[in-house]
C-alpha cells in the first residue's frame, strides 16, 4: 500500500509552533520524520520546544523567534528554512491570538493587532512561501488554522477575532484558487475548543482564573456534546492528511474538529 500519510523529510514551517495546537502539530509531524521551523513570537518557549521535539530523535527542529505581525517575517522564515532544510514542502500557519474584549471596550489599537496577527501576518506568510513554492517548481502544502468562528461567533467578546477567523476561511478559498496552476494546495483546518496554553489562561481581562475555569466547564457542558475539550495532537492528524498523499486532490477545502460544537 502507498504511504498515504507519509511526511518523513518534509521541511515545515509552523507559526506559533512554540506551544499549544502548533506545538501538537510539530510533535507529531517530527515523529514523523519531518523537518520543522517553529516560528515564534516567544524565544524562550520555542528554544524550549526544539530541545524537547531534537530529544525525540526523529527530524530535526529549530526554533526562529519571530513577530508573524511584521511585514518581512513571511520573508525571513522561508529564508531560515531553506537554508537549514534546504527547501519548503508545507507552511502550517497556526499563530493566532484572541483576546476576549466586546468591540464596545475595546481600542483601535486592539482591534488592529489581532488583525494584524490573526490575518495580515496569515497572508504575508502565505504569499512569501507561495513565491519559493512557485520557485522550487515541485507545488507544496499551506494548512491554516482557522475556527469553529470562521463559521459561527462561540461566545461574547470575539468580534475582532471572529472578523479576523472569517476572512482566513475565504483567504484559503480565494488563495487555493490563484496558487493551484502551481499544484499549491491550501487547506484550513476549523478547530472547536482545545485545551492549549491560550485557553487555560483567562481570556478576558479581569477575569480570575477561578471565574475562568467555572465559565470553561459551563461552556463544555452547554455546548460541546463529546463532553471535554480537545488536546492539540487531535488536530495533528488532520494536518498531516492536509501536508501528506493523502488530501492529493484536495484544495480550498475546511476540515471542522470540535467535538460537535457546532451541532449545538
Ligand atoms: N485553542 C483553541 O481552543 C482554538 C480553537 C480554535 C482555533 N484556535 C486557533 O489555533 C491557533 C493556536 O491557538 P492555541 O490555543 O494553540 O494558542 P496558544 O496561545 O496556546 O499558542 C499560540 C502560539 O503562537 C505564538 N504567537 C502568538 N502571536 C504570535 C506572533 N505575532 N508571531 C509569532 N508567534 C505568535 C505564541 O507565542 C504561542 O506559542 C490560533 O490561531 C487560534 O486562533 C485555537
Amino acid at each position: 500500500m502507498t504511504p498515504l500519510f507519509d511526511i518523513s523529510g518534509k521541511n515545515v514551517i509552523i507559526t506559533g509552533g512554540a506551544m499549544g495546537i502548533g506545538f501538537g502539530i510539530a510533535q507529531r509531524f517530527v515523529e514523523g520524520g519531518a523537518n520543522v521551523v517553529l516560528a515564534d513570537l516567544d524565544a524562550k518557549v520555542a528554544d524550549a520546544a526544539a530541545k524537547k521535539l531534537n530529544a525525540l530523535g526523529k527530524g530535526r527542529a529549530i526554533p526562529f523567534a519571530v513577530d508573524i505581525a511584521s511585514t518581512d517575517a513571511g520573508t525571513k522564515t522561508a529564508e531560515i528554512c531553506v537554508r537549514e532544510f534546504g527547501s519548503i514542502d508545507v507552511l502550517i500557519n497556526n499563530a493566532g491570538i484572541y483576546p476576549q474584549v466586546p468591540l464596545m471596550q475595546m481600542s483601535a489599537e486592539q482591534f488592529d493587532r489581532v488583525l494584524a496577527v490573526n490575518l495580515r501576518g496569515l497572508v504575508l506568510m502565505s504569499k512569501a512561501v507561495g513565491a519559493r513554492f512557485i520557485e522550487q517548481q515541485k507545488g507544496g502544502r499551506i494548512i491554516n488554522i482557522g475556527s469553529v468562528d470562521s463559521l459561527h461567533p462561540s461566545m461574547v467578546g470575539l468580534a475582532a477575532y471572529d472578523s479576523s477567523k472569517g476572512a482566513v476561511l475565504m483567504f484559503t478559498r480565494s488563495f487555493a484558487l490563484e496558487m493551484a496552476p502551481h499544484r499549491v494546495q491550501v487547506n484550513i483546518i476549523l478547530p472547536g475548543g482545545v485545551a492549549t496554553e491560550g485557553t487555560n489562561r483567562p481570556l478576558a481581562p479581569g477575569v480570575n482564573p477561578e471565574q475562568a475555569r467555572a465559565q470553561m466547564e459551563m461552556f463544555i457542558k452547554m455546548k460541546i456534546p463529546l463532553g471535554r475539550m480537545g488536546q492539540p495532537d487531535e488536530i495533528a492528524g488532520a494536518a498531516i492528511y492536509f501536508a501528506s498523499a493523502a488530501s492529493s486532490y484536495v484544495t480550498g477545502s475546511s476540515l471542522i474538529i470540535d467535538g460537535g460544537l457546532l451541532l449545538t
